[in-house]
């Protein structure tokens, strides 16, 4: 249940390590399963990431490589808030990646139907029976500065969902529902990176990343069995000051 972190000295850096990892997961997954599963995070840090697969990653394995969503404003696809749109146009756009390997959260219905659309999109792909969770090779994840990842906002009602896999997330602070992955879902993941850069993030990351009491949401991403990467640049781990817990 522990976790490893990596600080590398800036952001361009770390957008090239996601990268690598994104792509060493993939061929990895492809080679031994036949396809590689994996959620995007929103927000802007990733989208750097994303340019860089589609620039320097052309010769990934596209038609095997399926693409889902950890969370998505409740917007349609062409809002210049949608998670897909970013992802759309930094790099689902720019490979050949087959349409149908693109899993879209239809965040344009009401959001409790694209929370069980989406849920059954997960069922479907991942053959999932009952409470059976889908076990992602890869997700993305982002960390607000206020704790939350994915769209599992601190005091929303989705962070004590332990059945459902995908909730529709009413988030008081923007007077807003998201649709998010739940933390099942996260934390069955084979690997989970969390991606953190510059200063802004330095204060928040020195609290989640302290051993001891679990006050922020992203605390909660305790991978069953699988690894947990918290990649920072220099900027966001300016303030990790403290021993590092050993990967158990
Ligand atoms: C979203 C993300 C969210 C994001 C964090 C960090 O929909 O916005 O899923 O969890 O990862 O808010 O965002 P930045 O990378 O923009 O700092």
């Amino acid at each position: 249940m522990g976790f490893d972190i990596k600080i590398v000295p800036d952001a361009m850096t770390l957008a090239r390590t996601a990268a690598q990892q994104f792509h060493r997961v993939a061929e990895a997954a492809v080679q031994e399963r036949g396809r590689f599963s994996v959620a995007l995070s929103g927000g802007n840090t990733p989208r750097s990431v994303y340019s860089l697969l589609a620039s320097e990653h052309k010769e990934l394995p596209w038609d095997r490589i399926h693409i889902f969503f950890g969370d998505e404003r409740h917007v349609p696809p062409d809002h210049p808030d949608s998670n897909f749109r970013m992802a759309s146009e930094s790099l689902l756009s720019k490979v050949p990646i087959p349409e149908k390997n693109i899993h879209r959260i239809h965040a344009e219905l009401d959001a409790e139907a694209a929370a069980d659309e989406y849920e059954q999109e997960l069922v479907n792909f991942f053959y999932l029976r009952n409470h059976d969770w889908p076990r992602f090779d890869l997700i993305f994840l982002g960390l607000g500065e206020d704790g939350h990842t994915a769209s599992l906002f601190p005091e929303s009602k989705a962070l004590a969902e332990t059945s459902r896999r995908v909730a529709a997330n009413w988030v008081e602070k923007f007077k807003t529902f998201r649709i998010t992955l739940t933390f099942p879902v996260l934390n069955h993941a084979a690997e989970v990176v969390f991606l953190a850069s510059g200063a802004g993030k330095a204060e928040i990351l020195s609290e989640v990343l302290r051993p001891g009491a679990r006050k922020y949401p992203a605390q909660s991403v305790q991978l069953e069995n699988g690894r947990l990467l918290w990649l920072l640049d220099q900027d966001a781990g300016s303030l990790l000051r403290f021993a590092i817990p050993p990967k158990l």
